[in-house]
């Protein structure tokens, strides 16, 4: 059919993110342990596979596809993706976006640019090089900074993401903002989410980010935006910088009416909820005798078990994380 995704609870569902890899440069600790087991290779989608059901998703409606990882650059044929769902903007796709820790940027904005990418959100949680090498556990840095500079000469819009961490990157954060908003780049503060098993606790770093909004709030004029993307984030225009701010505060408030996403793994498993594991095998759709048929009855039947909100919570210290699955599966 080519009915719009509507769920159980009227929700038009309008927005895909879309993981290329679970693979990634980085092992951010609040993300993953140095010793990250990776899906085989033979169980991820192939680029085909990956075209074929963007597109079915497209014909049910789908307006914008932000594609994800772990880091969607370190998949080798990541460009030729984005040059074929490119061809679809404006042909049923809205926006094509990209959510990276640009630590390859500096080689593929241009292109990416080219594919038509306008906008890239960029994972960036210091400055200080010391810091990030402490928290990315690779001294990746400068490679960083190099692709953001890459991706504003290359005209796109850049968003920086910054999961907010108690005694790492706390005390820096007004800082990291104003370096944000200086370089024309929208910044979005991101509490702790407990996905997955990591080598801490994430309950030592949690920082519920309405004392930092606290604490920005005395040095700066915040005014709620009228900006929503249907996600997590409430954003925030300042004054002063003239910037936007985005809290994505998923522990402490509750953005999920609005929600109009689903997200869809490396292979093919969909996630009707980031907090929840109910799911649907594309693949299986896909490799079927009628992958068209079949993916469109997938959809169908996500659209019956998205559930009305997530369930995660960070309780207490030592506790095990509410999912298993880490986020670089489904990225965010
Ligand atoms: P846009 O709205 O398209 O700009 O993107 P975004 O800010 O929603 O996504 P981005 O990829 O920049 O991710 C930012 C953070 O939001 C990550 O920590 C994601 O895990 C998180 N996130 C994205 N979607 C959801 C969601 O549906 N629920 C929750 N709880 N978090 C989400
Ligand atoms: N909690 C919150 N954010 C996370 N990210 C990765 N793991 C977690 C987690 N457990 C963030 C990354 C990136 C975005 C896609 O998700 O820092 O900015
Ligand atoms: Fe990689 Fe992003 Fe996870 Fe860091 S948060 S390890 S950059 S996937």
């Amino acid at each position: 059919s080519s009915q719009p995704l509507v769920d159980q609870f009227q929700r038009r569902i309008t927005y895909l993110r879309l993981s290329v890899t679970d693979r990634c440069d980085l092992r951010c600790a609040y993300c993953m342990p140095e010793r990250m087991t990776f899906l085989p290779r033979k169980d991820v989608l192939s680029l085909e596979e990956l075209h074929d059901m963007a597109l079915g998703f497209i014909a049910r409606g789908i307006t914008k596809i932000r594609l994800t990882g772990g880091e969607p650059l370190v998949r080798r044929d990541m460009i030729d993706l984005v040059r074929a769902l490119g061809r679809k903007l404006g042909d049923g796709l809205e926006e094509l976006m990209l959510t990276t820790n640009a630590t390859r940027l500096a080689e593929f904005a241009d292109d990416l640019a080219a594919a038509g990418i306008r906008r890239v959100n960029v994972s960036l949680d210091t400055l200080d090089r010391a810091v990030f090498q402490r928290l990315s556990r690779r001294d990746s840095l400068p490679q960083v900074l190099e692709g953001l500079a890459a991706a504003k000469a290359a005209g796109l819009k850049v968003k920086l993401n910054t999961v907010a961490l108690k005694g790492i990157n706390e005390e820096e954060i007004p800082d990291l903002v104003a370096w944000a908003h200086g370089q024309g780049f929208d910044a979005t503060l991101i509490e702790v989410m407990p996905l997955g098993d990591v080598e801490e606790d994430r309950f030592d770093h949690y920082l519920p980010l309405a004392a930092v909004q606290d604490r920005l709030a005395r040095q700066w004029t915040l005014t709620p935006s009228s900006h929503r993307s249907g996600g997590p984030a409430r954003y925030w225009d300042v004054a002063e910088t003239g910037g936007r701010l985005g809290l994505i505060t998923p522990l402490t408030n509750n953005f999920c009416d609005g929600c109009n996403r689903i997200r869809v793994t490396a292979t093919g498993q969909l996630y009707a909820c980031l907090g929840g594991n109910e799911q649907v095998d594309l693949r299986a759709a896909l490799r079927s005798g009628d992958p068209e048929a079949e993916l469109s009855r997938a959809l169908d039947t996500a659209m019956r078990i998205k559930p009305e909100r997530h369930h995660f919570a960070i309780e207490e210290p030592g506790a095990a994380p509410a999912l298993t699955r880490h986020m670089s599966m489904t990225g965010g």
